[in-house]
């Protein structure tokens, strides 16, 4: 075990006091860098980089020299677990992600299988050396995507404003839909033991479509396989919900075993932490787009949001990735103002 230098991000996970609120940037490591793009272009595309251990390593640790930030994320997708079971996907330019074959059918399940987790050995090898070479200087977090949002890309086969066809399955077909989170959920678990055991200091699930779920859909197909997976990780290491557009459920998901709850900037923050309670750290929230904003506003804006969150059980981020265009030197004020913002003494 390398000792942490920085270890804010776990303590404030924790809920222990912290001299000062950690700060992270959810897709820290991609586009916005030049230094990113540099190592993409280099390549047959985003695949080759996921699954090349060293290159991922290098552009995991990227953020953390030129942005400064409190942790690092590994790189890779939360798309790797429908790979690992069975469907395989492409990254088309411009595009985003695209399943050639996708699950609709009775007859589609013969395609897929749960995964074993021996599958992803490039993630648990791009963790072990991103580890090595950090060396400490801050906290590396693993993730995976929920198991209703690997349902949506493993139903409709990419993208969706909508998402109307894993939808209709919900409806249509609730057994089949029940029957694939649960092959996605053991899959996942198995996946997330490995990168604990790879070295992963704190886990995030992302669960991105939530939001399009009626409170009622998301308790039957959302927050069931959630509990399981917290369950199953058992807190050997923090773990982050964050379903993005679930305001109705911070309730039910500060009820399951984990430590962290992400908020997206929808909502206003009082009222998620009397949702959450006070045994939840609350991560989040500014807009992305605030980082267009001129460098002031940056600062006011930034400020504003630590003042409401207070000094402890915070963990400063944005409320969604930050976006491809986005100026790497407005990311950098953000994170600065963050770490430069003195609490008021009670
Ligand atoms: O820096 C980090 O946060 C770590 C790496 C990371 C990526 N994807 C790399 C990536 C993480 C945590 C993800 C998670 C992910 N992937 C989510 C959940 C988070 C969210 O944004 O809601 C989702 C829904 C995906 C699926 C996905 N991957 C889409 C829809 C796309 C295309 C659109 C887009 O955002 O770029 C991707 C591609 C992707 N994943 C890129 C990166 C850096 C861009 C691809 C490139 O470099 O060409």
């Amino acid at each position: 075990m390398i000792d942490l230098k920085n270890d804010l991000l776990l303590r404030a996970a924790k809920g222990e006091d912290v001299e000062r609120t950690p700060v992270w940037l959810m897709r820290q490591a991609g586009r916005i860098l030049p230094e990113y793009r540099a190592v993409r272009n280099s390549l047959s595309g985003f695949k080759e980089l996921v699954e090349t251990p060293h290159l991922a390593a290098e552009v995991t640790i990227q953020p953390v020299d030129i942005l400064d930030v409190d942790a690092a994320i590994i790189f890779s997708d939360i798309l790797v677990i429908p790979e690992a079971m069975g469907l395989t996907y492409e990254m088309i330019e411009k595009k985003g992600p695209y399943f050639p074959s996708t699950i609709e059918s009775e007859a589609d399940f013969s395609k897929i299988r749960v995964a074993t987790g021996d599958e992803l050995q490039y993630v648990y090898d791009a963790i072990e050396l991103t580890i090595k070479e950090l060396d400490g200087r801050v906290p590396l977090i693993g993730f995976a995507g929920a198991p209703f949002t690997i349902l949506c890309y493993m139903v409709e086969g990419q993208g969706s404003k909508t998402f109307s066809k894993a939808r209709k399955m919900l409806w249509a077909r609730p057994d089949l839909a029940h029957r694939l989170l649960d092959m996605i959920t053991e899959s996942t678990i198995a996946y997330l033991k490995r990168q604990i055991d790879a070295g992963a200091q704190l886990l995030q699930i992302f669960d991105s479509w939530a939001g399009i779920l009626s409170a009622e859909q998301y308790r039957v197909f959302g927050i069931p396989y959630l509990e399981r997976i917290c369950r199953a990780i058992d807190l050997k290491v923090p773990v982050t919900l964050f379903a993005k557009g679930a305001h109705f459920s911070i309730r039910d998901l500060a009820l399951l075993e984990c430590n962290t709850i992400g908020l997206d900037w929808n909502m206003p923050i009082n009222l998620a932490r009397q949702m959450a309670g006070p045994q939840r750290t609350l991560q989040g929230n500014l807009d992305p787009t605030t980082l267009y904003a001129s460098g002031k506003d940056i600062v006011k804006q930034t400020e504003k949001m630590l003042a409401e969150f207070g000094p402890n059980r915070h963990i400063a981020n944005l409320g969604h990735g930050v976006y491809p265009d986005t100026n790497p030197e407005m990311v950098k004020i953000f994170v600065e103002t963050v770490k430069a913002y003195k609490h008021e003494k009670k």
